[in-house]
């Protein structure tokens, strides 16, 4: 019991300190902004017009390495010798950064400062890199038609697997139409992720969706090789189709060599 009560009051101390720092400093919450690999991202200063004396610094890191700044309307964003060189962009009127063609070695801690009267107001950016999505690839793990028995009136299934490749952070889900059917989640690099399903028939509803939480991939399930469409789902695997279309070009060969025969030996009669 007092061990516990020793840690409540540990932990209020602690974060009663953690508010005082914060107050001090005036930062507030870190802001999370994800983004994928290759694209830009802006890291607004909510500041709508940067007043000809003020002076507004951005750094990177924990080393806080100065990255951009404008003062008395100069605008500086070249971050010599960073890595975040040539990529940077400020917003003259807002201060606003962006950072061009991010890669995910420009993850990490970007800070504002903007220095106001008697003072300095602190923002923080929390910047996650993500890898691009692959589209997931649908296959079928079995023929077409696996009736139970040959009786039945050709109860089909068909196994699809959906799969992706080197993701990490990602949830695969099958849907039909706007409803989730299933779905699994890796947080870890995984090497290969598949999300099997079972369907009696295609329609082009069916789709497998490869999501990060602010962004996704899909594949439409639409390539009839695949299963049986629902539309004409009574041609069990076409075979009989296949016959039927023989017999009846077979029969319109023999139609067609029967007339030319005629024709010839009508003309020749003549
Ligand atoms: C996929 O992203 C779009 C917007 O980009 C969103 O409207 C949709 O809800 C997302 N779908 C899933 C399954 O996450």
């Amino acid at each position: 019991m007092r061990v516990f009560r020793s840690r409540m009051m540990f932990s209020f101390l602690r974060t009663l300190i953690l508010i005082l720092l914060c107050d001090v400093f005036g930062s507030d919450d870190v802001k999370s902004v994800s983004v994928l690999e290759g694209d830009s991202v802006s890291l607004n200063t909510d500041v709508t017009e940067v007043q000809s004396e003020q002076k507004i610094m951005w750094t990177f890191g924990p080393q806080r390495t100065q990255i951009a700044r404008i003062y008395k309307q100069n605008i500086d964003t070249d971050a010599t010798n960073t890595i975040l060189e040539n990529r940077l962009q400020m917003d003259n009127q807002t201060g606003s950064l962006t950072v061009r063609n991010i890669r995910s070695e420009h993850s990490g801690l970007y800070e504002l400062q903007i220095y106001i009267y008697r003072g300095i107001s602190v923002k923080r950016f929390s910047v996650s890199v993500y890898a691009l999505l692959p589209v997931p690839v649908i296959t079928s793990n079995s023929s077409n038609c696996s009736s139970s028995s040959p009786s039945s009136s050709s109860v089909s299934r068909c196994s699809l697997l959906c799969s992706v490749v080197n993701v990490s952070a990602v949830t695969l889900s099958w849907y039909k139409g706007n409803s989730l059917l299933s779905s699994i989640s890796v947080s870890d690099l995984s090497i290969s992720l598949s999300l099997p399903l079972e369907i009696e028939c295609l329609d082009d509803s069916y789709r497998c969706v490869v999501a990060y939480s602010f962004t996704n991939r899909t594949k439409h399930l639409n390539n009839t090789d695949l299963c049986q469409p629902c539309s004409d789902s009574v041609h069990c695997c076409g075979s009989t189709e296949a016959v039927i279309r023989l017999v009846v070009s077979a029969l319109v060969g023999v139609a067609t060599v029967a007339v030319v025969v005629y024709d010839i030996t009508s003309r020749r009669a003549q």
